[in-house]
Order: C-alpha cells, then sequence, then structure tokens
C-alpha cells in the first residue's frame, strides 16, 4: 500500500512538473508573438511612409526606428529549447539550424541599428533605403525559419 503511493505522489509530481513546463513553452511562444507583433506596428507605419501611401513624417519616421531598435533583441531569448511545437509557426529549422538562425537574427540587429541610425539623420532617401535593407532581413529570416 505505502510503495503504492509513493508511486503514485511520484506520478502526480511528474505530472505537475510536465505541466508546468508545458506553461514555460506557451509563454516563450506567446511573449516571441507580441514582440514580433510589435515589429510589424512599428515596421507597418514605416512601410507605409516609405512607399507614398502616408505623408512622408520625418519626426514620426525616426520615432518608430527607434522604437524598433529598442524591440530588436526581444524575441529572441523566447525561443527556448522544446518550444517548438503548440500554437507556433516556428520551422524546427530555428533549433537544428541555430547558427544560420543565429545569423539571420544578426542581419536585422544590425539593419535595425542602421535603421534608427540613419533616420535621425533626417535623410528622407537614405532612409527608404534602410527601411527596405532591414524590411528584407525581416522576410529573409521568416523565409528560412517562419511556417507561412
Ligand atoms: C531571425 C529571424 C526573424 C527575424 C529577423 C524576424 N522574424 Fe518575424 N518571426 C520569426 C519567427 C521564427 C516567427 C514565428 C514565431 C512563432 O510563431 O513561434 C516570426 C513571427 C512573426 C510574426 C507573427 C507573430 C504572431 O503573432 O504570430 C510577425 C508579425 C513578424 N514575425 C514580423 C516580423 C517583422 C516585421 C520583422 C522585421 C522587422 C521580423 N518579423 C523579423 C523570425 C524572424
Amino acid at each position: 500500500m505505502k510503495k503504492t503511493s509513493f508511486a503514485l505522489a511520484g506520478l502526480v509530481a511528474l505530472g505537475a512538473s510536465f505541466s508546468a513546463l508545458a506553461d514555460q513553452f506557451e509563454d516563450a511562444i506567446q511573449y516571441r508573438k507580441a514582440a514580433f507583433s510589435l515589429f510589424k506596428a512599428n515596421l507597418g507605419p514605416m512601410g507605409a511612409m516609405a512607399e507614398g501611401k502616408m505623408p512622408f513624417d520625418k519626426a514620426a519616421f525616426a520615432a518608430r526606428a527607434a522604437n524598433l531598435e529598442a524591440l530588436a533583441k526581444m524575441p529572441w531569448e523566447h525561443f527556448i529549447e522544446g518550444s517548438d511545437m503548440g500554437d507556433t509557426k516556428s520551422k524546427p529549422e530555428v533549433w537544428s539550424k541555430a547558427k544560420d538562425y543565429k545569423v539571420e537574427v544578426d542581419k536585422f540587429e544590425a539593419a535595425a541599428t542602421k535603421l534608427a541610425a540613419v533616420a535621425k539623420g533626417g535623410d528622407e532617401k537614405a532612409m527608404k533605403a534602410a527601411f527596405g535593407a532591414t524590411a528584407k532581413t525581416c522576410k529573409s529570416c521568416h523565409d528560412g525559419f517562419k511556417n507561412k
């Protein structure tokens, strides 16, 4: 009898730690998606300005670029090992080709840093070019590491 209840207690504890892990993975997925949503919320208006769908407002553009630079490091810590299942569009390559993924991360961060610096300068043509270069790095990573 005693043995069974020990075994049971062990099973219950195991179950609890599995579900704590599952929560941790779900949180990680939610956090990185939230960060990416904020990427989009800032990239979108810059894109509209760059493409002439919105009046080009240098100060607003620079503020968006500064936001993106501040956000740029936020998603990555939430790609924890094991969070490749559930409500996620991340491809398994994020983990299986971690080095290549890091290359994409670095390209994006460099582009976002440059975009913010160029935007402070206020040269519209350079701002549009730096925007295009940044948007390319989003796409390049999505092509290899994000499901549609
Ligand atoms: C280094 C790779 C990488 C870069 C750079 C990157 N993304 Fe993503 N993005 C991903 C991955 C992976 C996902 C899938 C996240 C998930 O569902 O787990 C994603 C998801 C998203 C989503 C969907 C979020 C959701 O709620 O499902 C949006 C929007 C997004 N990215 C926008 C952007 C924008 C805009 C940029 C550039 C400013 C960008 N991303 C740069 C890898 C990247």
